[in-house]
């Protein structure tokens, strides 16, 4: 029995483990936290949601800060991750924290910002020099090769900073007519691109307060919003501000998210002329990562592409977000419903191996019931069968050495027990035998009968018939189809109620249980 449940217990924890699926943990190493990180967030917890491995996602922000991110990488490995996907705040600040992961063995995804290490295990990124020099020839065709503009940087250090940097000001030296009267220094808040604009009007105000500004390059869009808020709020009225051709300036930035508040509709809604799709992509980045851990081929630098966003394609492009929204949606009420299934599939699952597991203890239970009441059988049987009909002289000398037998041979008293058996037998069924019938049969008188029977078996004659009886009732039941009261008639008892009283003293059941073993 307890064989059998083991059995059962390791069959179900096989079953368990057959079907467990590869567990990676990911850490997600985040410089910043803004809507441009939130959205890629989102699009890696779907991805990670999608893969067929079971992958759990540990994020961490920096919130712009070298310290906190160098802390987070630090501790994502301590934790144990299988792989590090990460977006390092400035280019050679974080590579030591960088490298000591890679180091430890642990896969190194770096993304969007590069890192002075060559310790790394594949880099995705859009072009950020392409992206800067594309907003470059926007502008001087904007300006028709002619103008004054300002550009605010990102976080000194971070390479999209540099790279949009070095392409915006190598577009602009083939427009010599276009003029960078500023560069400022932000951080890609939109509070710093605030801040670094309203410094320099107010110190440019003093110095010259003609002086017109014909467009504004934020390498981010929050930073131009953040500028444009400047310039219309703070120091000078934007009107001070006109262009060469007596226009307002305008404005123009780079991460075009869809959605609102998203630079597609800035610039839809003429709040920025321009913008640059800097893609987000968690998706790709998770399927990059579960290559990787599964040894499958990746490439180790992938470039995304990206488009400008002008009034021209705002509207499509939002129309086109706001429909791929809706199938989203879509998408994510078939997930929530998928998940209803499978959590009543998993429930089900257990419900019906509970149930096996029952059904088979039951079975099993009732295997062992059936084999213990056989062996019962078996072995009363075995006893009527060794009762005296089955007694050898040998068996009872002993008995009769202590009594008057003793002085009788073993020949003698297998003569004795032969013919005491035989008179018990021809009487069996006669239930008005009495122990004088008995001694009568065997030409002796009752105290005769009684002593001998007493000495050679240890038990009296009355007993020893009861025992017949019962014996014989026994075989007769196992026998033949002879119904219980028949039985007990025909073994001379007079009321088979009796007859069953006797038996179950006897052989510790009921004649009923004979007949259903
Ligand atoms: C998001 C962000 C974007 C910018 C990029 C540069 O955190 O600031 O706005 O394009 O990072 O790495």
């Amino acid at each position: 029995m307890k064989k059998a449940i083991l059995i059962i217990m390791v069959l179900l924890l096989f079953c368990a483990c057959a079907e467990k699926r590869t567990h990676y943990v990911i850490g997600v190493s985040q410089c910043s936290d803004d809507i441009w990180r939130e959205k890629q967030n989102a699009e890696l917890r779907m991805g990670a949601y999608l893969q067929e491995e079971h992958v759990d996602l540990i994020f961490a922000a920096a919130y712009d800060s070298d310290e906190r991110q160098v802390q987070q990488i630090d501790s994502l490995v301590d934790a144990g991750i299988d792989l590090l996907i990460v977006a390092p705040n400035q280019v050679s600040t974080i590579s030591p924290a960088i490298d000591r992961a890679y180091d430890k063995g642990i896969p190194v995804i770096v993304f969007e910002r590069k890192t002075s290490s060559e310790k790394y295990t594949a880099f995705i990124s859009a072009d950020n020099y392409e992206m800067g020099h594309v907003m470059g020839e926007y502008i001087a065709s904007q300006l028709h090769g002619k103008g004054r503009v300002v550009e605010i940087t990102g976080l000194k250090g971070s390479s999209p900073a540099i790279e949009r940097h070095n392409g915006f000001t190598d577009a602009l030296k083939n427009h010599p007519g276009i003029d960078i009267i500023a560069t400022l220094q932000g951080d890609w808040t939109e509070e710093s691109g605030y801040k670094a604009m309203e410094q320099w009007l107010s110190k440019e105000q003093i110095a010259n307060s003609q002086k017109p500004v014909d467009y504004v390059f934020g390498q981010n869009d929050r930073m131009a919003v953040g500028a444009r808020r400047a310039m219309q709020e703070v120091t000078t009225p934007l009107a001070l501000w006109r262009g060469a051709g007596g226009e307002a300036p305008r404005f123009c930035g780079i991460d075009g998210l869809p959605g609102k508040d998203g630079g597609i509709q800035l610039v839809r809604d003429s709040i920025l002329e321009a913008s640059y799709i800097y893609p987000t992509h968690g998706d790709q980045l998770i399927q990059l990562a579960t290559n990787i851990l599964n040894g499958e081929p990746y490439e180790k630098e992938t470039m995304m592409m990206s488009a400008l966003v002008t009034h021209d394609n705002a509207s499509v492009l939002l129309m086109q977000n706001d429909e791929i929204m809706r199938q989203s949606n879509y998408l994510d009420q078939l997930h929530n419903r998928a998940d209803n299934y499978l959590e009543q599939l998993v429930t089900q699952h257990v419900i019906n191996w509970m149930a096996l597991v029952v059904i088979v203890l039951l079975l099993l239970t009732i295997l062992f019931f059936y084999l213990y009441h056989l062996k019962k059988i078996a072995i009363q049987h075995e006893r009527v069968v060794n009762t005296l009909w089955n007694l050898k002289p040998e068996d009872v000398t002993p008995l009769a050495a202590a009594k008057e037998a003793e002085a009788e041979d073993p020949a003698t008293t297998s003569i004795f027990i032969t013919r005491f058996k035989e008179a018990v037998e021809a009487r069996l069924a006669d239930s008005d035998i009495s122990v004088e019938d008995l001694a009568a049969d065997m030409n002796l008188i009752r105290v005769q009968l009684y002593r001998k029977v007493k000495a050679v078996t240890g038990s009296s004659p009355v007993e020893l018939l009861r025992t017949a009886r019962l014996n014989r009732g026994y075989q007769l039941l196992l026998t033949t189809d002879l119904s219980i009261s028949e039985v007990a008639y025909q073994v001379g008892f007079t009321a088979p109620s009796y007859f069953t009283k006797c038996f179950k003293e006897e052989y510790g059941m009921l004649p009923g249980d004979i007949r259903q073993g």
